[in-house]
């Protein structure tokens, strides 16, 4: 149906992420979900694109010298110009298919921590990848929108987005950021935790595929009650005679290497709420903390931050789309969320 004719809109919103990138297509709801990956082949010094998203995913770690896997994002900002360019061209296109179009218009999610020159960058390439209009609007708002919360009463509401390269922590009052921080800490911080933690104490180089697996699988953001946790086998190569190596791990080992940015990230919550005014901190005492991103998941995060801060803390449903979702509602909503939408600078 999309599409006939062009008759129907198709105005897109984009979480961008520095793990995955998320299209929304205005009363179509999220149409693509792929990791933020853009695979080259290099020839002659020249780079074509090989694969984008899933498919580059799985190149990443694994490539022969003629084959490069870039992730363009990282710590929620572009990092490489042309490689993000040409993956959000991709996407775009992608989402497209063959159906006539008018050059959309586009809104796109900044974390509350970028520079005006990360913004302008973001605007720029979306607007080369063939945008009519492109907005900006920041993460924190459309993860809150996105998770459901009422953002636009006049009480405090605390939202934190874990995703991997940044974790936002932002309180929220009449639909606008009353208190917003962002710190380099996310998923990718806990797979260097992992892969740190078993060099240095068991003498196993892994990649990061592995080390994300291992996250995703038996990570936990606290000590198990019986010191141990359950168990996984995973393969690596031994640093003392440099062969491949099978170790089992339990999640004590996984929790010890996550100590970090799981204090980091429960910091950052305590931060904020030391800086919020009074009332609105008294509002996040009764509703609680909500939680959006893929770093949201991580095993008993929400019980490790509950008893750092005192608060209630709680997962958002599709907590990994939560952004994308939210971004979405703002440009199906518009009218309502004008304030918040930047289309100049
Ligand atoms: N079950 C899980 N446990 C722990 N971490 C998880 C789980 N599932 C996904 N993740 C992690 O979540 C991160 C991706 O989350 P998300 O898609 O929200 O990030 P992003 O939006 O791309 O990044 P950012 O918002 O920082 O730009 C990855 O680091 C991924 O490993
Ligand atoms: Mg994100």
């Amino acid at each position: 149906m999309a599409g006939i004719g062009g008759l129907f809109s198709s105005d897109m919103a984009i979480d961008l992420g520095t793990a995955n990138t998320l299209v929304y297509v205005k009363g179509r709801g999220i149409v693509l979900n792929e990791p933020s990956v853009v695979a080259f082949h290099v020839r002659d010094g020249r780079k074509q694109v090989l694969a984008v998203g899933e498919d580059a995913k799985l190149m990443l770690g694994r490539t022969p010298g003629s084959i490069e896997a870039i992730r363009p994002m990282r710590e929620g900002v572009i990092a490489d110009f042309d490689v993000a360019e040409e993956m959000i061209k991709y996407f775009i296109r992608k989402v497209h298919k063959r159906t006539t179009f008018t050059k959309p218009k586009i809104i796109v999610c900044v974390p509350h921590g970028a520079t005006p020159v990360e913004k302008r960058a973001i605007r720029q390439s979306v607007l080369s990848a063939g945008a009519r209009r492109a907005g900006l609007i920041p993460e924190p708002i459309s993860a809150a929108i996105g998770a459901g919360m009422p953002i636009t009463t006049p009480s405090g509401n605390m939202v934190v987005d874990i995703g991997g390269g940044t974790t936002e922590v932002a309180v929220l009052s009449l639909g606008d950021i009353v208190y917003a921080r962002s710190i380099r800490v996310g998923g990718d911080r806990m797979d260097d935790g992992i892969i740190n933690h078993l060099r240095r104490h068991q003498n196993l180089l892994i990649g990061e595929a592995t080390a994300e697996r291992i996250k995703t699988t038996i990570g936990t953001a606290r000590m198990p009650d019986d010191g141990r946790g359950s168990n996984m086998l995973i393969r690596g190569r031994d640093l003392l005679n440099g062969v491949p190596k099978e170790i089992e791990i339990n999640q004590a080992l996984v929790a010890e290497a996550l100590a970090e940015p799981v204090q980091q990230i429960c910091e950052a919550v305590m931060i904020a709420l030391e800086a919020t005014p009074p009332d609105l901190a008294a509002d996040i005492v009764d509703r609680g903390v909500m939680l959006t991103g893929g770093g949201a998941l991580l095993g008993e995060l929400d019980l490790a931050l509950r008893e750092q801060t005192g608060l209630s803390v709680s997962v958002a449903d599709e907590s990994l789309n939560c952004v994308a979702l939210g971004t979405g509602k703002a440009l199906e909503y518009e009218k309502q969320l004008r304030h918040v939408i930047d289309y100049e600078s």
